[in-house]
């Protein structure tokens, strides 16, 4: 029997949101579980929410204690890998810390506040080549693995145009003003970074475009628009791309469209075809051929060589999933996304670790392209919407 992984949360106490997604996403397989948190930043709550939680972990009063605590421990007593669920601002100093311990990271996204961090943490990985992977959900559906082999295998044909999107409505009120403690670091500079939607969503959404259609954006302009009076950062996001095959994308995001939850999506238009695909409905991928039906792809009924599809990779049909029509969603994304590190941290504890290629997860340098997107968004939307190389 292999022996669960020991996962240290770094907060994630007090009604927080996104530990949620992904504790149960660590206990998905069998194979990991939360040991231990720093749940707060203030000690004595976060030792009386690490009492209160669901399940017996070892409360901390802060990270720096955990990690100092948990390396006194015997190897396989000890945390494996931690993962950093808090606001932006506190994303750096504890990804720096874990990895000058050599503990493996997996952090929330935007991976930092700017871009100095984010390039010291990609010097940090590079140098000690421990495993990090940036949170970026919706890479880890299934549906974004097929999408990304349909693209980069060349079966739409050179791609000339992308629309990668993550539209949202709940910031298009004051929510800040209203007690919601995700809404008031996320409008503040301070904590958030020099992007409120931008680093919040429009970089889930530069994800999607980068894993799918494996290009860079090249140069961009961007119109970064504030729409609810008072906040100092944007709550609507942009940018006009161009891509490194000489395509052209927009990577859109807006937290003020009243309506739209989490649609998150993609389109890719080739010469030859065009793929659909959306996060609010993420079983299936589509696919449109001049000339012929549309093809829907549903996760569990793809099969090699069927006149559009070629051979399929051996570790895409491989990856563990539950039967068609019993669908798959948020927690599944985040379930594969901990499961592919969880082999990784496996490998670098063995010896074995080669590095990742960026396939299973978003990296620490992919993080970084995000901070650089944003930064140079915000540079472009501020000197007169000019084109930036990035
Ligand atoms: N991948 C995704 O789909 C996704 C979705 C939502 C949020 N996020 C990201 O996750 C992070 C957290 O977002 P959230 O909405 O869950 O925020 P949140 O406000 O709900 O939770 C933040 C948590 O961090 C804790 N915290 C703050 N400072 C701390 C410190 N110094 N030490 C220990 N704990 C501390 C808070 O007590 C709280 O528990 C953000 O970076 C956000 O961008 C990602």
């Amino acid at each position: 029997m292999v022996r669960p992984l020991n996962v240290g949360l770094i907060g994630g106490g007090g009604g927080a949101f996104i530990v949620n997604p992904h504790q149960k996403a660590i206990h998905f397989d069998g194979t990991r579980r939360v040991t231990c948190g720093a749940l707060h930043p203030d000690p004595a709550i976060a030792m009386k929410e690490a009492e209160a939680w669901a399940y017996p972990i070892q409360g901390y009063r802060s990270y720096d204690e955990m990690l100092d605590q948990e390396m006194k421990k015997p190897a396989g007593e000890r945390v494996d890998y931690v993962l950093i669920v808090t606001p932006n601002h506190v994303h750096f100093d504890p990804a720096k810390k874990a990895l000058e311990k050599g503990i493996p990271v997996f952090c929330e996204k935007p991976l930092t506040v700017n871009l100095q961090e984010s390039e010291a943490l990609v010097s940090l990985v590079k140098g000690t080549n421990i495993p990090f992977c940036t949170a970026h959900t919706y890479v880890g559906h299934w549906t974004s693995r097929l999408s990304r082999h349909i693209v980069t295998s060349g079966l739409l044909g050179n791609i000339r145009w992308v629309d990668s999107y993550y539209i949202q409505g709940w910031l298009a009120s004051r929510t800040e003003d209203m007690g919601v403690m995700q809404a008031e670091w996320r409008v503040d500079p301070k904590r958030a970074g020099a992007s409120c939607c931008g680093g919040d969503i429009g970089t889930h959404a530069l994800m999607q475009l980068r894993y799918v259609t494996g290009l860079n954006v090249t140069k961009l302009q961007a119109f970064l628009e504030t729409f609810v009076a008072g906040r100092q950062l944007d709550d609507h996001f942009t940018v006009y791309c161009e891509l490194a095959n000489g395509g052209k994308a927009l990577v859109r995001a807006s937290q003020i469209a009243i309506g739209h939850k989490n649609d998150l999506g993609i389109e890719v238009n080739g010469e030859k075809g065009t793929l659909i695909w959306r996060q609010e409905n993420p079983e299936c991928v589509t696919i449109h051929l001049p000339g012929q039906p549309d093809r829907v792809y549903w996760r569990g009924e793809v099969k090699a060589n069927d006149g559009f599809l070629g051979d399929l990779p051996a570790d895409l049909m491989a990856e563990p999933t539950i039967p068609s029509g019993h669908p798959e969603a948020f927690h599944d994304a985040f379930a594969r996304l901990h499961r592919c590190f969880e082999a990784d941290v496996r490998a670098y504890q063995a010896g074995t670790y080669k590095g990742t290629d960026g396939s299973k997860y978003a990296t620490v340098d992919d993080g970084r392209m995000g901070i650089l997107f944003v930064e140079k968004a915000v540079e472009s939307s501020k000197n007169g919407h000019t084109w930036i190389s990035l």
